[in-house]
C-alpha cells in the first residue's frame, strides 16, 4: 500500500515546496537505464531483476546479466542508446513445467541470468536458471551473440533465482557455491577443469543450509616467502551446528551464524579418501556484533591483489529472532585474522557428548587443509593427491576452526537502525596529502545508496541518495575507477552515478564538514574539485579524519541574519523557528548574546526546528540567537528579539484596540478578508498534512522531519507553517538517535505569523542563490542538508542517551486549538513589526 502512496506524498510535498532536511530527493546527476518493457513482450511488469554486473574496464563495457536476456552497455555512459542485448529467455514449455513443479511462473519461470564472468580473451561464460532447468554458455564477446550450442547448468547455477549465489572463473576453472539442485544441500564446486572438486557430505556435512553472499580470489602466492598458493574465499550464512547451549536454547537448529570459508586454488583432491573432494576445506565464525547482527548480507574486498594489505567488509543485519526490526552493522575484517583463525585450534564433533568442542588432541602433519607449500613439496608432498590418508581423515571430520574471526579494532565500524543494507562495494582513495581512505557505497533494501568512508574513529556517511524512485532492493554494485562512476543493478532497471560531486558543495566549509575523500577546497579557484584530478594538488584543502580545520583563512562569512521581532503576551507560547542547515548538525540556543538554553528548563524546549517558549513570562523578554553546530563550527543562523507584554487589557494596552477601530471600514474589510483567506489557507494545509501524518502512520522504521514553511527565510510569505515534533528520551522508538529526524506521527501544526502581511501559499522552493543570501554561505548549502546524515557507533539501546530533543505535539495541540479561535487574530496584530 505504501508503494502507491508515496508519490502522492511526494507530490504534496513538491506541491508545498519545501525540501526538509531530510527529505533526501534522488539526485538530479543519475543516467537511467530504462530497458524493461520491451524486452519482456506479453508480460507488462516491470520486474527484470538486473542483478548480474560485469565491468570489463579494458573495453569500457558493463555487462548486465537480467531476466531473460543479457545486455552490453557502454560504461562511460550506460544510458548513450549504444547498447547491444542477448534475449535468452525459457520457452513457454519450460515455463508451464516449471509451473507445475509449483513454481511462481510470475517471478521464478523465467531465465534469470545469475553468472556472468569472463572465461579467455575471446569469451564470456554466462549461467541462467532458466526455469528450474540452468543453462550455461559461451559467449563470443565481439560478437555478442548467444551459442548454438549450450552446456548444463545444473553444476554450476542454482535453479531457484532468489537463492544466494556467487561465483568466479578462475584460470578457466569455474568456483560456484549454492544450493544447486532441488532439495540437494549447498555446495562449494570447481567445474570446467580438468580436476572438479566439491565439498564432503559424509559422515557430517561440511555446509548446513548455507546461503553464500560472496567469494574473492586472494593472490596469497604473490611475493610469498614460503611458495604459499592462491586462496578462494567464500562468505555465507549457515545453520550453527556446534551452538551447544547459550543465548539460543529454543530455537538452537535455527540458529544461523556468519561464516568465512577458504579452499587452496591448487587443490586437487585426494587420491583415495576425499576423492574429487576439497582436501583445503576450513571455515569458521565470523563475528560481527552478536547475538544480534548474524545475518550477512553483502561483502566486498579491498586490495585482494595483495595479500598483506586484504582486508573486507561486511554488512550484517539482525539475526531471524529479531527480524521484525531493521537495523544493519558494517564491520571490517584483516585477511591477516582470518589467516591466523586458519592456523589456529580446530572444532571436533564429540560423539559422547554430542556436541561440538574444541579439539585438543595431537595435529597430524601436514597440516590439514593447509596448501602446498615449499616445504610440503621439499617433503615430497607435490599435490593434495600425495597427502597422507591420516591427514585427509582428519581434514574430512574437522572442517570448522574453535576460533572466530572478529572483527578489525574487535567491534563495529558502523551500528545503523531503520536501514537495512542489501549489498556494498568499496574502493580505497588516496588523498593528495597522502593517506589513503576506504570509500564504501552501500545499498538499501528500499533503493538508496549510502556512500561513507572509513577513519581511524569509525565510518562517516558522506551522503545518502535515492537512486530509485520506487522502493527496490539494490542488487549489486560495481565501481569503475576509470569511469569515476558507480553502477547500481535491481530490479527496474541499472543506474550509473559518478563517484564523487564535488561540485555541489559551494563553500570551503561545506566542502571540508562533507569529509569526502574525493572532494577538496581548491583556494586558487575557491571551488570544491574532486582531488584526484585537480591540477594543483598542494593547494587543496581536505580534513578527511575531522571535518572542520583548514577554512579559517578562506571563510567567506556572508551577511548576518536580519533581526526579527516577536511579541507576545504574557502566557503565551511562542516558537522562535530555526532550521538546522545539516542532519548532523546541533541546534545552540543563546540567551542576550551568551547564556545558553538547555531543553525542559525555564520554559524552554529546544526542537529540531526552533526553540518553543511556553507560558510566557517578562523575564523571558530578550535577544535569541540560534546558532548551528557541527564539528565543533559554530554559525548563527537566526535571531530573534522577543518581549514580553502584560496580559491583562489594563488601561495602557487600550491602544491597538483604537488603533483597530481607528481604521477605515473598508481597510477593516480588507483586513478581515485576509483573515479568513489565510484561515482558509492554514485549515487546507494543516488538514492535508495531517491527512499525509496519518497515511504515514503504519509505516514504521522511516522517520523523516519534513519543515514546511521555509518560505520567510527567502524572503517571501509571512506565515510558517511548522511541523514540530520530536522524540522524548523514554520514547520507546529506534532510530531517532542516529538519523535526528522525525517522524510526522503524533506531530502537530503550529501556525505562527512572521513578517510583513499575510501572504498566498507558499511559493515554489527558492534558488539556492536566494536561500545562500541569508547568511548561510559558511556552512553545509542545501544539498547537505539533505544528504548528510548522522550515525550512531555502538549504541544498542536509549540508555545513557543524552535527552535529544523533545516532542512539542502536545503543547502544539493545546496551542492550535486556542488559536484557532481567538489567538489567531490577536497574534496578528501583536507580531505587526
Ligand atoms: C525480480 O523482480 C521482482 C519485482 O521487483 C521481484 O519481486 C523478484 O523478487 C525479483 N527476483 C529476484 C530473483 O530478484
Ligand atoms: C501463470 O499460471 C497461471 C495459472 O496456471 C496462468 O493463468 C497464467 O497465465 C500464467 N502466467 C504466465 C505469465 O504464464
Ligand atoms: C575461449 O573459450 C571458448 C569456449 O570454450 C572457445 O571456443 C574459444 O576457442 C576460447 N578462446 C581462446 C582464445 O582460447
Ligand atoms: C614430486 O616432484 C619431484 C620433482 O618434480 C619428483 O622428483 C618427486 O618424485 C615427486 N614426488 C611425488 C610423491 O610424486
Ligand atoms: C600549487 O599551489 C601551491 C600552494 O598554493 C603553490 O605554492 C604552487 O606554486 C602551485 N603550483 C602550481 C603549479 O600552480
Ligand atoms: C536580556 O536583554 C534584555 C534587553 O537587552 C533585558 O531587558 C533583559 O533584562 C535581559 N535579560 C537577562 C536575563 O539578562
Amino acid at each position: 500500500m505504501w508503494g502507491r502512496l508515496w508519490p502522492l506524498l511526494l507530490s504534496f510535498l513538491a506541491a508545498t515546496a519545501v525540501p526538509g532536511p531530510s527529505l533526501r530527493r534522488p539526485s538530479r546527476e543519475l543516467d537511467t537505464l530504462n530497458l524493461k518493457r520491451q524486452w519482456e513482450p506479453g508480460l507488462g511488469g516491470k520486474a527484470q531483476n538486473y542483478s548480474t554486473l560485469l565491468l570489463e574496464e579494458a573495453s569500457a563495457r558493463l555487462l548486465v546479466g537480467a531476466r531473460g536476456a543479457l545486455y552490453s552497455l557502454s560504461a562511460n555512459d550506460i544510458g548513450d542508446g549504444a547498447h547491444k542485448e542477448i534475449h535468452w529467455e525459457a520457452s513457454p514449455e519450460m515455463r508451464s513445467k516449471c509451473h507445475q513443479k509449483g513454481k511462481n511462473n510470475q517471478t521464478e519461470c523465467f531465465n534469470h541470468v545469475r553468472f556472468l564472468q569472463r572465461l579467455n580473451s575471446t569469451h564470456l561464460y554466462a549461467c541462467g536458471t532458466h526455469a528450474f532447468q540452468p543453462l550455461c554458455a559461451a559467449i563470443d564477446a565481439e560478437a555478442f551473440t548467444l551459442p548454438t550450442s549450450f552446456e548444463e547448468g545444473k553444476e554450476k547455477c542454482p535453479y531457484d533465482p532468489a537463492r544466494g549465489f556467487t561465483g568466479l572463473i578462475i584460470d578457466g576453472g569455474l568456483y560456484t557455491a549454492t544450493r544447486y539442485e532441488f532439495r540437494s544441500t549447498p555446495d562449494i564446486r570447481r567445474s570446467r577443469h580438468p580436476h572438479s572438486l566439491r565439498t564432503e557430505e559424509t559422515p557430517m556435512h561440511w555446509l548446513n543450509d548455507a546461503e553464500f553472499v560472496f567469494s574473492v580470489l586472494v593472490r596469497e602466492s604473490k611475493a610469498s616467502a614460503v611458495g604459499d598458493d592462491d586462496k578462494v574465499y567464500y562468505f555465507f550464512t549457515e545453520r550453527a551446528t556446534e551452538e551447544g547451549s547459550g543465548s539460543f536454547p529454543q530455537s538452537r537448529s535455527s540458529h544461523r551464524v556468519a561464516r568465512v570459508a577458504r579452499v587452496c586454488k591448487g587443490d586437487l583432491g585426494g587420491k583415495k579418501i576425499l576423492q574429487k573432494k576439497w582436501t583445503s576445506f576450513l571455515k569458521a565464525r565470523l563475528i560481527c556484533h552478536i547475538p544480534l547482527y548474524e545475518t550477512l548480507r553483502g561483502v566486498c574486498s579491498l586490495d585482494a591483489d595483495t595479500s598483506s594489505r586484504t582486508h573486507f567488509y561486511a554488512v550484517f543485519t539482525l539475526s531471524t529472532q529479531w527480524s521484525t526490526l531493521e537495523a544493519s552493522a558494517i564491520c571490517r575484517y584483516d585477511l591477516a585474522e582470518m589467516q591466523a583463525v586458519f592456523a589456529g585450534p580446530y572444532m571436533e564433533y564429540q560423539d559422547g557428548s554430542r556436541r561440538w568442542g574444541r579439539y585438543e588432541g595431537g595435529v597430524p602433519e601436514p597440516r590439514p587443509g593447509s596448501c602446498i607449500t615449499d616445504s610440503l613439496r621439499n617433503q615430497g608432498y607435490n599435490s593434495s593427491q600425495d597427502l597422507p590418508s591420516l591427514v585427509l581423515d582428519f581434514v574430512k571430520l574437522h572442517p570448522l576452526m574453535a576460533r572466530p574471526v572478529v572483527p578489525t579494532r574487535g567491534r563495529p565500524l558502523l551500528l545503523k537502525r531503520n536501514v537495512r543494507y542489501t549489498h556494498l562495494t568499496g574502493t580505497p582513495v588516496t588523498t593528495p596529502a597522502g593517506p589513503t581512505y576506504d570509500l564504501l557505497f552501500l545499498g538499501t533494501a528500499d533503493g538508496w545508496i549510502h556512500k561513507a568512508v572509513v577513519l581511524g574513529s569509525g565510518m562517516h556517511i558522506i551522503e545518502e541518495t535515492q537512486v530509485f524512485r520506487e522502493a527496490q532492493s539494490v542488487e549489486n554494485l560495481v565501481i569503475s575507477l576509470l569511469q569515476h562512476s558507480l553502477y547500481v543493478g535491481a530490479s527496474s532497471g541499472v543506474i550509473q552515478l559518478p563517484l564523487s560531486s564535488c561540485l555541489r558543495y559551494r563553500s570551503c566549509y561545506d566542502c571540508i564538514l562533507a569529509r569526502d575523500p574525493y572532494c577538496g577546497w581548491d583556494t586558487g579557484t575557491q571551488a570544491c574539485v574532486t582531488a584526484t584530478t585537480a591540477a594543483n594538488r598542494t593547494a587543496l584543502i581536505q580534513d578527511i579524519e575531522r571535518g572542520n580545520q583548514g577554512c579559517e583563512n578562506s571563510r567567506d562569512t556572508g551577511p548576518p541574519p536580519p533581526l526579527k521581532t516577536r511579541s507576545v503576551l504574557r502566557g503565551d507560547d511562542v516558537l522562535l523557528p530555526c532550521d538546522q542547515p545539516s542532519n548532523l548538525a546541533r541546534a545552540l540556543w543563546l540567551f542576550n548574546g551568551s547564556l545558553g538554553l538547555s531543553d525542559g528548563q525555564g520554559g524552554y524546549r529546544v526542537g529540531v526546528d526552533g526553540l518553543l517558549v511556553t507560558d510566557a513570562q517578562p523575564e523571558h523578554s530578550g535577544n535569541y540567537g540560534c546558532y548551528a553546530e557541527e564539528n565543533g563550527l559554530r554559525t548563527l543562523l537566526a535571531s530573534y528579539s522577543l518581549s514580553v507584554r502584560p496580559a491583562t487589557p489594563a488601561p495602557a494596552p487600550q491602544a491597538p484596540a483604537t488603533a483597530g477601530a481607528q481604521l477605515a471600514p473598508d481597510v477593516r474589510l480588507l483586513y478581515v478578508l485576509a483573515i479568513a483567506a489565510l484561515g482558509g489557507l492554514c485549515l487546507i494545509l494543516a488538514s492535508s498534512l495531517l491527512y499525509v501524518a496519518c497515511l504515514r502512520e503504519g509505516r514504521r522504521g522511516r522517520r523523516r522531519k519534513y519543515s514546511l514553511g521555509r518560505a520567510s527565510r527567502a524572503g517571501g510569505s509571512a506565515v510558517q507553517l511548522q511541523t514540530v515534533s520530536g522524540q522524548c528520551p523514554g520514547e520507546e522508538d529506534e532510530g531517532d538517535d542516529e538519523e535526528g529526524a522525525e517522524g510526522l506521527e503524533g506531530s502537530c501544526l503550529q501556525i505562527i505569523p512572521g513578517e510583513g502581511a499575510p501572504a498566498p501559499p507558499p511559493p515554489p522552493p527558492p534558488p539556492p542563490p536566494a536561500e545562500l543570501t541569508n547568511g548561510l554561505v559558511a556552512l553545509p548549502s542545501r544539498l547537505r542538508r539533505m544528504n548528510g546524515n548522522s550515525y550512531v557507533l555502538l549504541r544498542q539501546s536509549n540508555n545513557g542517551v543524552p535527552a535529544g530533543p523533545c516532542s512539542f505535539a502536545e503543547e502544539l495541540s493545546r496551542i492550535l486549538e486556542k488559536r484557532k479561535h481567538t489567538q489567531l487574530v490577536e497574534q496578528l496584530d501583536e507580531s505587526s513589526v
